[in-house]
């Protein structure tokens, strides 16, 4: 990865809600870190002959996103996503880190596959990767891996994502281990006796069309169990991709008590209801499902308000093999890591959010719950940052994108919004314009 000499970028829009910073101001990046940032800092490092300067005019510098659940199918399944092509579609959207799933094949239950992963990502640069590793051996629900093993290998937390740990003695013993770690139990929330067979949220439309529904409760009886476990044990607890106005109403009440939950949500579950998938549209097949307009309403002001901490991708990449078939053999999921910010640009465009709190759920908030270095636009740190132009209209289009997949129901659809350029740890890990590389 190119790491760039001396830039400056003048009269940007700069917004850091880990500095309460948002101000227009120059930016100096000298030999991959923060030079210099305020009004006027770029006057001298621009008569240089090596600088390349670039107008930020009407554009946003913004830290590094941070995403905490993607799916980069290595290994196992490359020819959906390979950590090369899942780290270039993070960079390209505005991410200087991206935590990965362990439900690949084998699962990510062992230290030697999270060595591989991170020797994969080095090797391919640009936005870094922190492996989450299993909470149990192959997903299996009952025996607990060597956490200490994986968190030593780099893992940020643990995971059975696309599985729920429905054993109430396993969750609690993975809780107590790792706690001792310092790493969050991330659990995805869905009581499998309650959707056995189902294919999506369960309502007026799983009836129209037909469809085993998988109702809201699969997913709020595991969130409130977890958080009964989280508090006797007092340990980390982390609600992936929350889907129900209840789930979320029972981690507001924990929060208020102080039990240390945290959550994220999708940008599907934010943009989209069960009404998309009329016509069996399998692109919008995901797990948990599209819910009801109450739900969105719901996430949306805890989102807001703090109470869902995070904004996450879930970017689960399919090949047409496992979408261009019947709904009830269609595999579950999204890819989102190139759409997210310009998807959810909306939100703020329509004062769902501020964009201060959108910029904390995207960087901030995450790179704390993963519990690597924060991206900031501090003076003396090393660049991981991304510039966007708010402006600026693009289509996601096939064969224009850098994921190997394109199960996502937004392809075509006019983006307002659009990331420029990528610095993950001072190096240039998406330009998109060939400004600086
Ligand atoms: O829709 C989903 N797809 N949800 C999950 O939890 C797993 C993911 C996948 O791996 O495809």
């Amino acid at each position: 990865m190119p790491r760039v000499g001396l830039f400056v970028i003048e009269n940007v829009r700069a917004v850091d809600p880990s500095r309460s910073l948002d101000e227009t101001v120059d930016v100096v990046v000298e030999k991959g870190r923060i030079h210099a940032l305020g009004p006027g800092a770029g006057t001298e490092a621009r008569s240089s002959e090596n600088a390349t300067v670039l107008d930020g005019s009407g554009k946003w510098l913004l830290p590094g996103f941070v995403d905490l659940h993607a799916h980069l199918r290595e290994p196992g399944h490359e020819y959906k996503e390979d950590v090369e092509s899942g780290l270039r579609a993070a960079a390209a959207g505005g991410y200087s880190d991206v935590c990965v799933m362990p439900n690949t094949n084998p699962v990510n239950d062992t230290r030697a596959i999270t060595d591989m992963l991170v020797s994969r990502a080095k090797d391919a640069g640009g936005t870094r990767l922190h492996p989450i590793g299993a909470i149990t051996v192959g997903q299996n629900g009952h025996e607990l891996t060597e956490m200490a093993e994986l968190r030593d290998g780099g893992c940020v937390g643990v995971s059975d994502d696309g599985k729920c740990v429905m054993s109430s003695a396993v969750m609690r013993r993975a809780l107590e281990y790792a706690k001792n770690f310092d790493i969050p139990v991330i659990q995805h929330a869905e009581d499998h006796d309650l959707t056995r067979g189902a294919q999506m949220h369960e309502g007026a439309v799983s009836e129209k069309l037909g469809l085993r529904g998988w109702p809201r409760v699969a997913e709020d009886i595991i969130v409130a169990r977890d958080l009964i476990l989280a508090e006797y044990v007092a340990a980390r607890y982390h609600v992936a991709h929350i889907s129900t106005h209840g789930a979320v109403r029972l981690v507001s009440e924990a929060k208020n008590r102080g039990i240390p939950v945290t959550c994220e949500v999708t940008p599907h579950h934010l943009l989209l209801t069960d009404e998309s998938v009329l016509g069996y549209q399998t692109a919008c097949k995901v797990n948990p499902p599209l819910r009801e307009a109450v739900d969105v309403a719901a996430i949306k002001k805890a989102l807001a308000d703090g109470t869902i901490d995070a904004i996450a991708t879930d970017h689960a990449p399919h090949s047409p093999l496992e979408k261009d078939c019947e709904f009830d053999a269609a595999s579950p999921g999204l890819m989102g890591l190139e759409l997210c910010f310009g998807l959810l640009l909306e939100l703020v465009r329509n004062r769902d959010i501020t964009l201060e709190r959108f910029v904390d759920a995207l960087s901030t908030a995450p790179a704390k719950i993963a519990g690597i270095e924060r991206p900031t636009l501090e003076e003396g740190s090393s660049a991981s940052f991304t510039l966007v132009d708010p402006e600026r209209r693009w289509t996601a289009e096939r064969g224009t994108l850098h994921t190997k997949s394109t199960n996502t129901p937004f392809l075509g659809r006019e983006i307002l919004g659009k990331v420029l350029l990528t610095l993950a740890g001072g190096d240039v890990a998406y330009d998109m314009d060939g400004a600086i590389s």
